[in-house]
Formats: structure tokens, sequence, C-alpha cells
């Protein structure tokens, strides 16, 4: 057995080095282990050798690093483990992470949506109790994250609150934001968790044990403590930006407002800045404006433009080719669209997967949408039902919708519903008097409107089904006709 030594509960730089010279060692997963600084690495342990000089680059699709950078810091013990097996596989199967039943590939997204979820809480609930100390204002805080979320989620804090000096306590790692940097420490001991309003206590006594005594008598500190010893203490990383930076944080703090503004205040404003430069067609907000489809799916990952970015797990962009002759526009994800990231793959999927069949028609050919990239739902048990997307959330995501149909130009779009119609046409109009008409767009696109799949389930009698699937399996017939390069090949 194989033990790489990680520096911290959610050391991805670190893992991210080992498994690279585990895989090009040819290490299985079965025989690799982690262990984090100050953990016994077990009794047959070999420390894992370096990454050979001629080591071949690993396979490492785009979504990969993300992945698990989040898989990293989840509360499974196995998680560095895990993550190096997903890595290993996916030498053998590059396309792994696009199958989702495979149990390893299910058990990653549930991680990686239990992290997402403990980091947005982290930043949903943090408070910061403003205190005094011998260098000035500082801002502090508790939280206890179920996951190791703290290096993840402490970016978003430094950029929410860059000119101010804080820190966040929890149990698990400590962050501090002098104003120019982060430097992470231990936890703080479960039994400084502060009772009530107890900040203050808490900062003081977490403060003089990291600290103390060496604060701002440099000269004195470093006669007791030669520098060559700072790397093994876990205070003596908080001490020299402290000095390098403690002029510019006491003028920081002079210019600082002295109160926080309310985090849903904070999130409100960053919402209508989103909502105002996507109506204006600043790109999403992004600073540049996608070239390719690859690129749009990439930006839209961080669409904040309204919130139903926030439960969901992930935006769900279009798939297919990126010349696709036809682009399909459903509603928005439902619940399974939502965990795998791609739309029509659940029950409704199916109903239309069933149409494009029998009228001979390759879906791998088309381009499959949505008018709203998100999944919009409310919790009821274990359950997610689904809620129709409003208009102001149809308005503001057509700003991506438009982008898919500039940068395919199909030949056709088929909305599929009343929504998807709407999304398209820029106006409500009713599926009574649209169906199955090629109704020109511009000069080299035509739409055609027909029934949501999902319609055909929800009818209550099987005749009823089975006439409105014939409709529906006529519309994609027209499809065919209109299109004729998108048919099955023979
Ligand atoms: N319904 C939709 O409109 N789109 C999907 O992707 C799934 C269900």
């Amino acid at each position: 057995m194989f033990v790489a030594k990680l520096d911290h509960p959610a050391d991805f730089d670190g893992w991210r080095g080992a498994a690279r010279a585990a895989l090009a060692l040819g290490i299985a997963p079965e025989d690799m282990g982690f262990a984090v600084e100050g953990e016994v690495a077990g009794l047959f342990a070999e420390p894992l050798p370096p990454l050979p000089e001629d080591a071949r680059p690993a396979f490492v699709p785009k979504q990969f690093p993300d992945l698990a950078r989040k898989l990293v810091c989840h509360a499974d013990a196995d998680r560095f483990v895990f993550a190096y097996r997903l890595l290993w596989r996916l030498q053998i199967d590059k396309r792994l992470l696009e199958i989702a039943s495979d149990t390893d590939v299910v058990r990653s997204i549930e991680m990686e949506k239990a992290v997402r979820r403990d980091s947005h809480k982290m930043k949903a609930f943090v408070r910061f109790r403003e205190i005094e100390t011998e260098e000035g204002r500082h801002y502090i805080a508790w939280f206890e994250p179920f996951h190791h979320v703290v290096e993840l989620t402490a970016p978003f804090f430094a950029r929410r609150f860059a000119g101010m000096v804080w820190s966040i306590l929890t149990p698990l790692r400590s962050v501090h934001w002098d104003g120019a940097d982060l430097t992470f420490a231990p936890g703080a001991s479960q039994d400084q968790r502060p009772k009530d309003d107890d900040m203050e206590a808490l900062w003081l006594t977490y403060y003089a044990s990291i600290f103390n005594p060496a604060r701002l008598k440099v000269k004195a500190m470093q006669a007791e403590m030669p520098k060559k010893y700072w790397h093994n203490l876990p205070e003596a990383q908080l001490i020299q930006p402290l000095i390098r930076n403690a002029e510019a944080s006491a003028q920081r703090m002079i210019a600082t407002a002295p109160t926080l503004p309310s985090l849903r205040h904070e999130r409100q404003a960053e919402r209508n800045e989103m909502a105002t430069a996507v109506r204006e067609g600043a790109f999403g907000g992004f600073n540049k404006r996608p070239d390719d489809i690859d690129e749009a799916r990439e930006q839209a990952k961080h669409c904040k433009a309204c919130p139903l970015w926030e439960p969901a797990t992930q935006t769900v962009f279009g798939r297919g080719p990126s010349d696709a002759p036809v682009i399909f526009v459903g509603e928005q994800p439902g619940d399974q669209e939502d965990l795998a990231g791609e739309p029509f793959i659940g029950p409704a999927g199916k109903v239309f997967d069933q149409a494009l069949t029998a009228a001979g028609v390759d879906r791998t050919q088309a381009y499959v949408t949505n008018a709203v990239k998100h999944f919009k739902f409310v919790p009821r048990g274990k359950r997610r039902i689904h809620q129709k997307p409003n208009m102001g959330e149809m308005k503001i995501c057509r700003w991506w919708l438009e982008l898919e149909r500039e940068l395919i130009r199909p030949k056709l779009i088929v909305a599929l519903g009343a929504t998807a119609a709407a999304s398209v046409l820029g106006k409500a109009v009713t599926i009574r008097d649209t169906r199955s008409k090629l109704i020109d767009l511009d000069e080299d696109t035509k739409l055609l409107v027909t029934v949501h799949p999902a319609y055909i389930l929800r009818l209550p009698d099987r005749e009823a089904q089975a006439r409105e699937q014939a409709a529906f399996n006529e519309d994609m017939a027209r499809v065919r006709e209109y299109v004729p390069e998108i048919a099955l090949a023979a």
C-alpha cells in the first residue's frame, strides 16, 4: 500500500500531485492511500515515490478538476481514494462522467452536490461580529460546516469583504483575511465554541493562542523563535502577512464602512446587476461574449442572473453538435436532468425519444436545450416538485437561448410546449394557434411548435395518451421531412 501525505483535509493540490504520480506509476486505487498531516499512515504503508520525469500526462476531461476539487472537500474519509479511482477509471473510459447510471458517477454527483450545498450554507449563514483588537477593527465569525469547505469558500468572502480584516473560525479549519492575503490555519477547538453572542471572548482566546507572544514584537519573537522553525507552527503563517500588512490594513480599516451590508442585500444587488447586464446584452455579465457553443456552455455554468441557480444542482445547458440543423427547445430541466446536467433524459425525455425513433429522427444530430437552464422546484419531503418558470426567469434566460440560436444557426427550431414557443418568439402564443406550422423566424430559420412531451405523460387515460403520442410523432415526422439530413441512418 502506497500512501501520499497531504497537508490538510481539503488539500486539492497535494491530492492532484500525488494522483498524477500514482497514475504514472500504475498504482491501482485499491493500493493507494492518502494521509492528512497528523494522521497515522498505517503499518504497511510505503511513501508514494515522486512523479517519474518521463511520465506521460494523464487524461483529464475538462470538467474533472472542478469536480475533484469539490470531492476532496467532502467529509467522507474515503474521498481522496474515491477521487483517484474516478481519475483512474477515466484513463480507461474517457466518457465515464457521461454515464449517468454508473455508481461512481452517481456518487460523485451526490458528493459534489453536498459540498456545494455546504459551501452555499457557509456563504449564506456566516455572520461577522465587529471587535476591536490591538491592531484595529476586526470582523470575526464562527461557523460549523459539515464538509471541508473553508478553503473552497474563503475566496468568496475575500471578494465580498475585500476591504475589511476578518477571520472565520470553524472546528475544521480557520481562515484569515488581512485585506490582501488569505491564510489558513487549523480549526478552533470545539470548547472554544462561542455561547450566544460571545464572539469577542472566542476571538480573544483564539487570537491569543495563535499570535501570542510575538504579535508586534518582531525582534523579540525572532530571538525566541528562529525563523527556520516557523514553517512548523500554524500561527507562524499569520505573523508575516500581519506584520507586512499592518500599515496597509490600518489604512484600509480607516477607509472601511463601519457596518457590513446584509448578505441578503448583497445577493439581491448581485442578481440585479446580473439581470441588468443580461437584459442589456452584456454577455450574461461576463467579460467576453462566447465565440462558440462550448465556451457558452462553460460560461453558463456560472450564470446567476436569476435566483434559480441557487437551489439547483447545476446549469443544464444544451447538448448536441455545434452545427446541428435542428434545435429542440423544452421548458426547463427536471429532477433527473438537474442531477445529470443533461436535458431530456428523464420521463419526458423517454417520450421525446420514442417519438423521434418512430419518426426516424436521429437525436444525436440535433441540439437539445431548454428555455430555462436551471431546475425550478419546491422540496416536498425527499422529492423535488417541478415548478413552472415565471416570465422574469424566462426573459432572463432567453439571453442564453438566443445565443445558442445565433451560434448554431439551425434550419429549424422545434418548440416543445408553450413556454418554449414563448421564449423563442419573445411573446406568448397558444399551442392551438401555432401547432405543426412552419413559422418564419428569419431568412434561414423556421419554427415548428408542438406539445411538450410531459403533457402526454400527464394525460389521465391511455386512449388520450396514445392519441397525443401519435400526433406528437407526426410533428416529429414533419421535422424529418423539412430537415431530411437529420434522418436516422438506414
Ligand atoms: N422537461 C423539459 O422541458 N426539459 C427537460 O430537459 C426535461 C424535462
